[in-house]
């Protein structure tokens, strides 16, 4: 328990200049393919192409982690035949680059309920998340099958599961390392690519004092640059942690009353 990283609504964490973690929703891949007259699974295709592109900005730049969302757990609602093409992109996707993660000590994870994949796609995932689990880089997040509420009903199951008695009653400490990113600092930074200005049930309870940004640009198109305006974005603002203007000039890092 004395390991977890800082809660956002019990302590207030230490904001460097450069976000120690960027949560991104990858949307606008079928629009892109749109667009080009193309079929919208070559969008999710590029949108590939436009991740790995991001990963090594966020390694070069020295971001600590880099969480994507891949696949909701709504996604499912989606014809047939695109969600089976989505299947084997990732499948393809572990298969084809987990060497190359590793090569370039970055640390894979997946998160989400993987009780609906394939047998194939289930150990694959086990095998790339072993293969670079002691690399110390960047820690790249994968979130497939995967919606906040799932996150926060699997967290107190787990949490009920091991202390029964916390049925009578619980803390914010008591939840936390049962929630899918329990080991990792709170994103500082939130994209979303493709224009929409929702949060489509990722992240609900990580995202509590993260940075919203939003941009027109659609995931296929999202590069080095646009990751760079997104940070230079993010830099302009003030966080507060509740706390007003006054106090961050005056006191720079000083902690509220709970954790004085
Ligand atoms: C995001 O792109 C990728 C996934 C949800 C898998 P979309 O497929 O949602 O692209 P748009 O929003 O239809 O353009
Ligand atoms: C959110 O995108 C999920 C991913 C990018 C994986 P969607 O395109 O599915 O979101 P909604 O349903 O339009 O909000
Ligand atoms: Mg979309």
């Amino acid at each position: 328990m004395a390991n977890l990283p800082p809660s956002s609504t019990r302590t207030i964490p230490d904001i460097a200049n450069v976000p120690r973690h960027i949560a991104i929703i990858m949307d606008g891949n079928g629009r892109w393919a749109k667009h080009r007259f193309m079929p919208r699974v070559m969008g999710h295709q590029r949108g590939v192409d436009a991740l790995r592109e991001v990963v090594k900005a966020c390694r070069s730049l020295g971001v600590e982690y880099l969480t994507v969302f891949a696949f909701s757990s709504e996604n499912w609602r989606r014809p047939a035949d695109e969600v089976s093409f989505l299947m084997t992109l990732f499948l393809k996707m572990l298969e084809r680059e987990a060497a190359n993660l590793h090569k370039n000590n970055i640390r894979l994870r997946i998160i989400g309920d993987r009780s609906r994949f394939n047998d194939k796609l289930r150990q694959t995932m086990q095998e790339a998340e072993q293969l670079t689990a002691n690399n110390n880089a960047l820690t790249l997040t994968i979130a497939a099958n995967y919606g906040g509420r799932w996150d926060v009903m699997h967290a107190v199951q787990g949490m009920l599961e091991d202390h029964p008695h916390l049925a009578q009653g619980f803390t914010e400490e008591d939840l936390a390392p049962y929630l899918s990113m329990s080991d990792a600092p709170e994103p500082d930074l939130f994209i979303r690519t493709g224009g929409e200005q929702r949060i489509s049930n990722f992240m609900l309870w990580q995202l509590a004092y993260t940075e919203l940004y939003f941009t027109e640009i659609l995931w296929p198109a999202f590069g080095r640059e646009e990751l760079e305006d997104a940070i230079v974005s993010y830099q302009k603002r003030e966080r507060r942690f509740g706390r007003t203007s006054e106090q961050l000039l005056a006191g720079g890092q000083s902690q509220d009353k709970r954790d004085a």
